[in-house]
């Protein structure tokens, strides 16, 4: 491995893109919202009006992503999140995402944020975060993400959401959402988010003792 690399995992919502964007600036390393490459090749599917769950079609859309999807703005919202969460439980699909996700982080390290970077993609990342924050508070900052965005959403509709795709990515049987056993799990349902990244780089200092920011 050429570069540190950094595992950001934890359930939907609970401030790890955030944390994890802001390790990323500020130790100098690329950023890889993993989410994202599930989200595209939900999305993928949806276009050519496939089954999400059926792992031939979901299978070929993973195959075939393109940086283009990954770009695309229509990653988000109800229909994008349950997508992206049945394609991420079919195996096919996860083992066609694996190696990209991989170089993405040896090429120059990386800091990468999912639910099985310390499991599965980089069991041997040396600093491993498990951000977590309770089901309700997660819900209250998907609910305010998307007022922020003009979307009107019923709350008890979002946590529901929310509950069910936790489940999923919880209960499927290849790479579920769980903290890696060397993992640290940040609780952040009362942090904000300068907390949270002050607690994260309590942790990669004690992880790394060198780490350039170290003297902050
Ligand atoms: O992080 P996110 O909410 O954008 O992820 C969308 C879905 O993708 C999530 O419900 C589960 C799946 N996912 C995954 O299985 N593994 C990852 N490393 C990242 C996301």
């Amino acid at each position: 491995m050429s570069g540190l690399v950094i595992a950001v995992d934890g359930p939907a919502a609970a401030g790890k893109g955030t944390l994890a964007r802001r390790l990323a600036a500020e130790l100098g390393l690329p950023y890889l919202d993993t989410g994202l490459l599930y989200r595209a090749t939900g999305r993928r599917v949806l276009d050519d009006a496939g089954d999400p769950r059926d792992p031939a079609v979901a299978a070929a859309a993973a195959s075939a992503l393109t940086p283009a999807d990954l770009a695309r703005a229509d990653l988000r919202g109800p229909e994008a999140d349950m997508a992206a969460s049945a394609v991420a439980a079919i195996p096919a699909v996860r083992a066609a995402l694996l190696e990209w996700q991989r170089d993405f982080g040896r090429r120059h390290g990386a800091v990468l944020d999912g639910r099985d970077i310390g499991t599965v993609v980089f069991p041997e990342a040396p600093v491993k975060l498990f951000v977590t924050a309770s089901p309700a508070e997660r819900a209250r900052r998907r609910w305010l993400e998307l007022q922020a965005k003009g979307i009107a959403a019923d709350p008890t509709v979002v946590a529901a959401e929310l509950a069910a795709r936790d489940e999923q990515d919880r209960q499927r049987a290849v790479a579920p959402l769980k903290p890696a056993e060397d993992a640290t799990v940040l609780d952040t349902t009362s942090l904000d988010a300068e907390a949270a990244f002050a607690a994260a780089m309590a942790l990669v200092r004690a992880r790394l003792p060198r780490t350039p920011s170290n003297s902050a």
